[in-house]
C-alpha cells in the first residue's frame, strides 16, 4: 500500500483526480488535504468519501507545523499538488493571498518532502500541477512548448511561475524527484462559477447578463477536466523524473465565439427560442493585463506518453451543460454566502 497525498482535492480539478485515483488504485491510500476555501467543496467528492482507501484531511498547506506533522505521521510516498488560489480576477484584487498559498504553501510542502525523503530515492515523486499561464501571452500565431520562456503577466500566473521555479530548484539543488505539468484552461463538472464557462451557464439559467471582458477576442485553449485527470494519472505513473509536460486540448476558441456557442446550446437545453440567451451578452470593462491568447503544443505528452483528449469540445461542453442542469442544488450551494459579495465587487451589481 502506498500513501499518496493529493492537495486541493476538494476543488474543481483535484476532485476529479482524487476520484480517479481512489477508484482505479485500491493499492494506494489517498489522503486528500484541503483547506476548504470558498473553492473547496466536499460535495464534489461525496461519492467516494467512504472508500476504504481514502482519507480527507482538513488543513492549510501554509501551516508549517501541521504539514510537518502530517508528513511525519503518514510517510507519504508521493505528492500530487493541486491546492492553489486559482482565479486571475481574484489575484488582481488580492495578490498576497496568491503568494501565500501558491508560493509559500508550495515551499512548505517542498520542505516537508525534503525532510521526509532521501534525495536518492527515485521511487518517490513530487508532482506539481501548473498552468500554461506561466508562459504569458501569445500573439496571433505560435504555441507554448515546454521550452517557451516564462513570462507571466497576472499575479496568479506570477505566483504559479514562482512555485514552478522552486520545484525545479529543489530538483537541481536537493535532488527532489519531481515532475511538472502545465495545462491549458479546463472546463467540466464541479467548476466554480467564477470562471467563464460555469459563470455563464449559471447566468444564462438565471437570465443574468453575460459579462464579456473587452472586445471578447481573447483566445483560450479548452480541455475537458476528465481528460486533464487522465493526463495527470499518466504523467504520475509514466512521466520522466525532472521533466515538464504541456497538456492542452488542441482546441482554441475566441471568448465571444465560445459564448455564442454556449448560448445556442443553452437555448436548446432550456427550450428557449434560438437567440434568447445571446441577448444577455454584455461587453464590460476589460481585465487589466488580460493575456490575448493561450495555446498549447501538447505533442510531447502525446509522443512520449501516448496521451490525447478523449472527447471533442462539443461532447465535453454538452456533458458539462447537462451536469450543471442536473446539479442545480450544487450551484445553489456554492453561489450562496460569500459568492454574492464577490459577484458584487467584481461585476458591480
Ligand atoms: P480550485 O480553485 O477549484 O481548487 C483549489 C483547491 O485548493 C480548493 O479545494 C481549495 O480549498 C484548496 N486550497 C486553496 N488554498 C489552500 C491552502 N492554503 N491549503 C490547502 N488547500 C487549499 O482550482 P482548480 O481549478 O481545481 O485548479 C487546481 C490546480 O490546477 C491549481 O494548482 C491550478 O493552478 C492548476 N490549473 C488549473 C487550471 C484550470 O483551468 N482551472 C488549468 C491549469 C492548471
Ligand atoms: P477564466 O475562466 O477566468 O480563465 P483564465 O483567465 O484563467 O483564462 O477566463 C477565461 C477567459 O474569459 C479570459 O479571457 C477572461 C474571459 N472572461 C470574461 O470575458 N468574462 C468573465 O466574466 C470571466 C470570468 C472571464
Amino acid at each position: 500500500m502506498k500513501n499518496i497525498l493529493i492537495t486541493g482535492g476538494a476543488g474543481f480539478i483535484g476532485s476529479h483526480v482524487v476520484r480517479r485515483f481512489v477508484t482505479n488504485y485500491p493499492n494506494y491510500h489517498i489522503f486528500n488535504l484541503d483547506a476548504l476555501t470558498y473553492a473547496g467543496n466536499l460535495e464534489n467528492i461525496a461519492d467516494i468519501e467512504n472508500a476504504p482507501n481514502y482519507t480527507f484531511v482538513k488543513g492549510d498547506i501554509t501551516d508549517e507545523t501541521f504539514i510537518a506533522n502530517l508528513f511525519f505521521k503518514h510517510q507519504f510516498d508521493a505528492v500530487i499538488h493541486l491546492a492553489a488560489e486559482s482565479h486571475v480576477d481574484r489575484s488582481i484584487t488580492d495578490p498576497l493571498a496568491f503568494v501565500r498559498t501558491n508560493v509559500i504553501g508550495t515551499m512548505i510542502l517542498l520542505n516537508a518532502v525534503k525532510t521526509s525523503w532521501k534525495s536518492s530515492d527515485s521511487s518517490k515523486r513530487f508532482y506539481h500541477i501548473s498552468t500554461d499561464e506561466v508562459y504569458g501571452s501569445l500573439g496571433e500565431t505560435g504555441l507554448f512548448t515546454e521550452t517557451t520562456a516564462y513570462d507571466p503577466n497576472s499575479p496568479y500566473s506570477a505566483s504559479k511561475a514562482s512555485s514552478d521555479h522552486f520545484v525545479r530548484a529543489y530538483g537541481e539543488t536537493y535532488g527532489l524527484p519531481y515532475v511538472i505539468t502545465n495545462c491549458s484552461n479546463n472546463y467540466g463538472p464541479n467548476h466554480f462559477p467564477e470562471k467563464l464557462i460555469p459563470l455563464f451557464i449559471h447566468n444564462i439559467i438565471n437570465n443574468k447578463p453575460l459579462p464579456v471582458y473587452g472586445d471578447g477576442k481573447y483566445t483560450r485553449d479548452w480541455l475537458y477536466v476528465i481528460d486533464h485527470a487522465r493526463a495527470i494519472d499518466l504523467v504520475f505513473h509514466k512521466g520522466k523524473n525532472h521533466e515538464t509536460y504541456n497538456i492542452g486540448g488542441f482546441n482554441e476558441w475566441q471568448n465571444i465565439d465560445l459564448v455564442k456557442l454556449l448560448c445556442e446550446k443553452m437555448d436548446e437545453k432550456l427550450n428557449r427560442t434560438p437567440g434568447t440567451s445571446a441577448q444577455l451578452i454584455t461587453y464590460v470593462k476589460d481585465r487589466p493585463g488580460h493575456d490575448l491568447r493561450y495555446a498549447i503544443d501538447a505533442s510531447k505528452i502525446n509522443r512520449e506518453l501516448g496521451w490525447k483528449p478523449s472527447v471533442t469540445f462539443e461532447e465535453g461542453l454538452e456533458q458539462t451543460i447537462d451536469w450543471y442542469l442536473t446539479n442545480q442544488k450544487w450551484l445553489d450551494h456554492v453561489t450562496s454566502g460569500d459568492y454574492q459579495g464577490y459577484y458584487e465587487k467584481q461585476y458591480g451589481e
